[in-house]
């Protein structure tokens, strides 16, 4: 009985991670602005609005003649300083999957563009219920997947991915438990 109960409690989590991942949201940053300086857009209050969550997409688009994509501590967000990024991206089609709670900061590299108001705070809060980021498989607080797999659709579309894995995992998991 104890076993049955324990194959329970290990399908109720694995069930809640695959609920997690299947929750992951795009966001493109700037919606259909874009990336950009041009409009004067607002990327304080686009972020204001959203409530990213761990596993989520933000997708930067762009004119990459024009533009970059640079994660840069709290500091050099605060100056638009771009002269050491943390990470760089300059596809144009940038697709970043934030993989740790709290902020991350981003601004364009080309000088007076930041100044100008282009730049931008991701601030995954504490809103998921589960699992903690140490589930998560790798390390590093942000990859980069370029360029983007899917369309250019205003953000926020849901996707699917890594479902199947995890559904893989728990039948996996569950059949193990059931044989010893
Ligand atoms: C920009 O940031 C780097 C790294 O923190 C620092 O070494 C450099 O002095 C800063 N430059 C300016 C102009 O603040
Ligand atoms: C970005 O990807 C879209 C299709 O998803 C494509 O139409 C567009 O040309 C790409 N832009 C750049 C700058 O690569
Ligand atoms: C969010 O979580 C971190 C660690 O997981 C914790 O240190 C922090 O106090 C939490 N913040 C809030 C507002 O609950």
């Amino acid at each position: 009985m104890a076993s049955v109960i324990r194959v329970l409690a290990l399908l109720v989590a694995t069930m809640a991670m695959v609920l997690q991942v299947s929750n992951a949201t795009v966001y493109k940053v700037g919606d259909s602005a874009g990336w950009t300086t041009m409009g004067n857009v607002n990327y304080k209050e686009w972020a204001a609005t959203k409530t990213f969550r761990v596993g989520d997409v933000i997708k930067f688009a762009y004119n990459a003649q024009f533009h970059n994509v640079l994660r840069v501590t709290h500091a050099m967000y605060r100056s638009c300083n771009a002269s050491v990024p943390l990470e760089s991206f300059s596809t144009g089609n940038d697709t970043i999957t934030i993989k740790t709670k709290g902020h991350h900061f981003f601004l364009c590299g080309v000088p007076g563009h930041c100044q100008a108001g282009q730049k931008v705070d991701i601030n995954v809060r504490n809103v998921s219920t589960a699992p903690t980021p140490s589930a998560l498989p790798s390390p590093t607080a942000i990859t980069a997947k370029t360029p983007a797999p899917s369309s250019n659709m205003a953000a926020p579309h849901k996707f699917v991915k890594g479902q199947s894995a995890l559904l893989g995992l728990t039948i996996a998991t569950l059949s193990f438990f059931v044989s010893s």
